[in-house]
């Protein structure tokens, strides 16, 4: 509903950094990335109108075959944000080299990383897709080199993700909580209409690519059979299952409803199948600040030191208590402490019994 009084982003960031040392050249920054992502969200929406939809003949620094909206989308970004004179340098998923700014623009002190269009595989069939961005502090406008990007996550000046659903939302942190902002097509503003976003603790939903199970460690393998189990299982409640395969679809479900999501090192993926810098961190900043969790498996994904730009890293992340009870079973297995888990359905008195697991 319209009324004067509603709190645009513009308005929403240059509040809450009035008082921080180079808050309003931060707020510019991210105002500056919020027109890209109103410009990929009038392009993502009009699919084959626009010739959106099928594959190119190209792979991305990850060898995947790349969209023709992957290309444009990371081209928007790049665009809409070099000639600010606020940033340092950015870095895309669609990109093996960090992107130097044009010797014809000024730099900033600002280091921009992001996924450009996260979920695309999802584009032909109109799944939701969206915009994935990560913001450091480079304290300095000289040429950063790749190591500069390479700080842990705990050290995000910003970060956010925009969703291409039904409507488009843009959900963001500047350290100060997560707050999520609703597009008005019509007149062209995100609006607040999500503030100060909270996890729900209480959750029985998960998320997670099962047809991977075969290859994931013991706990979770655990994890996921007890959560199956439900009433007749350890945790004495049905759990339900969700995989939209799309990050900031599944992300935005749990800011919203709760639950855990995870995409965990499995023996074909060692590291886990999610980018570091402009997937898992931007993430994870923003679920803390909701006050959930976010996790490798075996420690604080914003305290992971970063080694290279395109890493990957194993993901857990969502309702607090769920997080931890995964970390709780990363923890006995690696000790060998943990026993693994016996459906009920399994046990002695079962008709299907079957030998427990060694
Ligand atoms: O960017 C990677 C990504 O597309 C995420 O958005 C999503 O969570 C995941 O990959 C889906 O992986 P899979 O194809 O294994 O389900
Ligand atoms: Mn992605």
């Amino acid at each position: 509903m319209f009324t004067p009084r509603r709190t645009t982003v513009s308005k929403f960031l240059i509040e809450q950094l009035k008082n921080s040392p180079d808050g309003q050249a931060l707020a510019a920054l991210l105002i500056d990335v919020t027109a890209a992502i109103k410009a990929i969200s009038a392009v993502a929406t009009k699919g084959a109108l626009e010739g959106n939809v099928g594959s190119l003949t190209t792979t991305n620094v990850q060898g995947e075959v790349q969209k023709p909206l992957d290309v444009l989308t990371h081209e928007i970004m790049l665009h809409h944000n070099e000639w600010s004179g606020l940033i340092a340098g950015m870095a895309s998923e669609e990109l093996e080299q960090p992107y130097d700014i044009p010797a014809e623009y000024q730099r900033g002190r600002y280091l921009l990383m992001f996924d450009p269009l996260d979920g695309s595989s999802n584009i032909d069939f109109n799944v939701a897709v969206g915009t994935i961005f990560s913001v450091l502090d480079h304290g300095k406008d000289s040429v950063p080199a790749e190591a500069d990007y390479l700080q842990p996550g705990r050290r995000q000046v910003a970060a956010g993700y925009a969703i291409y659903g039904p409507a488009t939302v843009m959900v963001l942190t500047v350290g100060q909580g997560a707050h999520g902002f609703t597009l008005d097509r019509e007149i062209g503003n995100f609006i607040l209409t999500h503030p100060n976003l909270r996890v729900p603790e209480e959750t029985d939903q998960f998320a997670i690519n099962a047809s991977n199970e075969r290859f994931w460690e013991p706990p979770m393998q655990r994890y996921v059979e007890e959560c199956k189990a439900g009433k007749s299982g350890p945790r004495e409640r049905d759990f339900n299952m969700r995989w939209i395969a799309s990050m900031v679809a599944d992300v935005h479900r749990i800011l919203i409803r709760g639950g855990v999501f995870s995409y965990p090192r499995d023996e074909k993926n060692k590291n886990g199948r999610l980018r570091l810098m402009y997937e898992a961190n931007p993430m994870a900043l923003l679920i803390e600040q909701a006050g959930g969790a976010a996790s490798t498996g075996r420690g604080r994904l914003l305290d992971e030191q970063p080694q290279a730009l395109h890493q990957r890293v194993p993901v857990v992340l969502g309702s607090k208590s769920e997080v931890e009870r995964i970390e709780q079973y990363h923890r006995e297995f690696d000790a060998g402490t943990d026993k693994p888990f016996v459906s009920p359905l399994f046990n002695e008195r079962s008709l299907f019994r079957k030998e427990a697991r060694a």
